[in-house]
């Protein structure tokens, strides 16, 4: 069964030079989780933040810090998230040959592990990880920038995604990331999807819009 509704906001779309104050701001305004991308300019083409912006956000909201690393490798990093203050760790399979071990790594460290898929991933990478993992986060954008149009052939991808989890009868997230906003959100609803990634759509308007931005996608 699709658990209900949350809305993730990601920081990506914030004002970087105000990052603390925005993050307070959408989770005053009704955010369910913090989306923080993390790029390295090398996995995918543009550079963000890395573990010391996420350990100086964390104190400015008490929302699970849903952290998704666009980064490759991977491993060698994923203890300084943790440390940091994330509570979903979410790797993409490319970004390194071992991601059972990645996963793994991942839980020993207390975290919960999210696996994504690109929009040219098919979903049958889960299919020897989903009973191991905490979250799958559906692309329906390549990675690397908001602001880009959804991709509609990933409908087809949540649709197969939440009938595996609910085969397997567990309470894994499945969340989608990318063109998210009052016109694309249903169709990934009715698809299965139960966790959405919103950049451009949280934040336009700017903070004294950040509620009603939020309430919309929730609505619509
Ligand atoms: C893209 C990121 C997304 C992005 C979403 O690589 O993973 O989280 O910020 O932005 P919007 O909602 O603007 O498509
Ligand atoms: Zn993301």
């Amino acid at each position: 069964m699709t658990a209900p509704i949350r809305i993730a906001p990601s920081i990506l779309s914030a004002d970087f030079a105000k990052l603390g104050e925005e993050v307070r701001a959408i989770d005053a305004a009704g955010a369910d989780w913090i989306h923080v991308d993390v790029m390295d300019g090398h996995f995918v083409p543009n550079i963000t933040i890395g573990p010391a912006v996420v350990k100086a956000l964390r104190p400015h909201s008490a929302k699970p810090f849903d952290v998704h690393l666009m980064i490759s490798p991977v491993d060698a990093y994923l203890e300084a998230f943790a440390e940091a203050g994330a509570d979903i760790i979410t790797v993409h399979p490319e970004a390194g040959p071992h991601t059972h071990r990645t996963v793994q790594r991942i839980k020993a460290l207390g975290k919960k592990a999210g696996i994504s898929l690109n929009p040219a991933t098919p979903a049958k990478m889960l299919d020897y990880l989903l009973e191991e993992i905490d979250l799958v986060l559906v692309m329906s954008v390549n990675p690397g920038f908001g602001g880009q149009s959804f991709i509609s052939s990933q409908l087809r991808k949540i649709e197969a995604i939440r009938k595996s989890i609910d085969k397997l009868g567990k309470p894994i997230d499945l969340e989608v990331d990318g063109g998210i906003d009052v016109g694309t959100i249903r169709s990934a609803r009715d698809a299965g999807a139960d966790v959405f990634v919103a950049g451009t759509a949280t934040f336009r308007g700017g903070p004294s819009a950040y509620a009603a931005n939020i309430a919309a996608l929730k609505a619509a």
